[in-house]
């Protein structure tokens, strides 16, 4: 380059060449170049477009689709020579593409801008991105379901407070997990009808002079439609944060879910013995099986969340329209679904190889006096008043543990002095099984409601 000049492709009205430092500073290529084939397939529509309205001629236009089509297996063969001095994925392939076919690969960027081209990128590429995360929650939900069908008759304590609270079935725990991710597919679905709108044609700001049929773009690139404003699409980033708004409900989500499995598979619980493969040991103390998946997952949560929040700001002071502070939007993006994706993922084959181990479960939910709301709620059938039967049964609680023994263990006589209208058939009301039978209606967690939850789940075909 000779000095007093700039060879960049946008280089005219500047006297001097950009310096080092602003090179490196500026480019986004290094992060970008994951959108080449979006960019690509987003390039090849345009210029089918700028075909069909007249403005470019047939051979140009085959010359830059099959231009494309060559950079593209260049790139996927790891044999394209990306270069920082091009800036970003758009220039860095507009310029191959002019190197290879000449003259025809100058008219691409006719009516266009890479304002609407990068938000055209992004939008196609977290689209697609969203259809992968959208199957893996449909596999993660029905393992889910797998193991809630595998655990539906099985007796745990379900916990308020952490405290055993009244005796649950695994397969009921493991069907509200399942609701919380059908939520999160739902979320996402929802989400990506606003990702899925064509920027293109937007141009810098104010739309272009040519001809465009915009239409033409959008259905050549499944978009669903076309935006209506052009300052609006090429500034506006909430469909990204949308998204990582979507992504980080389902951190918080498996999250939750890593916080149980990481209790339960300590031996205090011994509710659950996660797959050897999914563990790793201690380089000191030999007894040791950690759960690092879990551990990962829930700590990954953070990432997920700071990549909401960097999204936030990064739009809060913009004005309109668009602003080079938007290149920044996308390495939290593509944090956000590289992290959720790989999580996401990674429960999809952990949760249906979890082992239960039901003995524990049982002990743990037969150790708390689980069962006491089950006495208070069988004196309030025999008349009692549900206030004063509460405090019949705190005292029998108060006895037991005295006595260290459930309240089962009691004998009739012992449970008729807390109330007189306990009568034999107490003992079928304060079993575990009693308890969990007698929560029989829909979205309880009675064996037989757990099943009929998961034979409706079946019959529903999506997820
Ligand atoms: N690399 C830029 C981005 O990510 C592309 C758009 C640049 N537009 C511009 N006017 N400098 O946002």
């Amino acid at each position: 380059m000779t000095s007093g000049s700039n060879s960049k492709l946008w280089g005219g009205r500047f006297s001097e060449s950009t310096s080092d430092l602003m090179e490196a500073f500026s480019e986004s290529v290094s992060f970008d170049r994951r959108l080449y084939r979006q960019d690509i397939a987003g390039s090849q529509a345009h210029a089918r477009m700028l075909h069909k309205v007249g403005v470019l001629g047939a051979a140009d236009t085959q010359a830059i689709v099959d231009g494309l089509d060559a950079i593209r297996a260049e790139i996927d063969a790891g044999r394209f020579e990306w270069k920082t001095e091009l800036e970003d994925v758009h220039m860095n392939i507009e310029s191959a593409l002019t190197q290879r076919i000449g003259e025809a690969g100058k008219r691409l960027h006719t009516g266009r801008s890479r304002n609407d081209q990068v938000a055209t990128d992004v939008r196609l590429y977290l689209r697609e991105a969203i259809d992968a995360l959208l199957e893996v929650i449909e596999r993660l939900a029905l393992g889910l379901l797998d193991l809630a069908e595998r655990e539906a008759d099985t007796v745990m304590p379900g916990f308020t407070h952490l405290q055993v609270a009244q005796p649950v079935t695994f397969g009921h725990h493991m069907l509200a997990w399942r609701e919380q991710v059908l939520r999160d597919h739902a979320r996402l679905l929802d989400a990506r009808k606003r990702v899925n709108v064509l920027p293109l044609g937007s141009a810098a700001l104010a739309g272009t002079v040519y001809p465009i049929d915009r239409a033409y773009v959008a259905e050549q690139l499944g978009f669903d439609a076309v935006t209506r404003n052009s300052l609006d699409a090429v500034s506006d980033r909430d469909f990204a944060i949308e998204f990582c708004a979507a992504a980080s409900l389902i951190m918080v989500h498996l999250s939750r879910w890593s916080e149980e499995l990481i209790l339960w598979s300590t031996p205090m619980f011994g509710f659950v013995d996660l797959p050897d493969r999914y563990c790793t040991g201690s380089s000191i103390m030999p007894q040791k099986k950690n759960p690092d998946v879990p551990e990962l997952v829930r700590g990954k949560t953070g990432r997920v969340i700071g990549d909401l929040q960097a999204l936030l700001v990064l739009m809060k002071g913009q004005p309109l329209a668009y602003n080079r502070d938007n290149q920044e939007d996308k390495e939290p993006l593509f944090d956000a679904l590289d992290t959720v994706s790989a999580c996401l993922r990674i429960y999809a084959e952990l949760i249906p190889s979890v082992t239960v181990n039901r003995p524990r479960c049982r002990a743990a939910a037969a150790a708390g006096y689980s069962t006491a709301t089950d006495l208070a709620d069988y004196l309030v059938r025999k008349g009692l008043a549900f206030r004063d039967a509460h405090h019949a049964v705190g005292a029998a609680v108060a006895y037991a543990v005295s006595k260290a023994c459930d309240l089962s263990e009691l004998s009739l006589q012992e449970l008729q002095g807390f109330s007189a209208l306990i009568e034999a058939d107490v003992f079928g009301a304060i079993t575990l099984e009693g308890s969990l039978a007698a929560r029989n209606h829909v979205g309880a967690t009675a064996p037989d409601q757990v099943r009929a939850a998961i034979a409706q789940a079946r019959a529903q075909s999506s997820p």
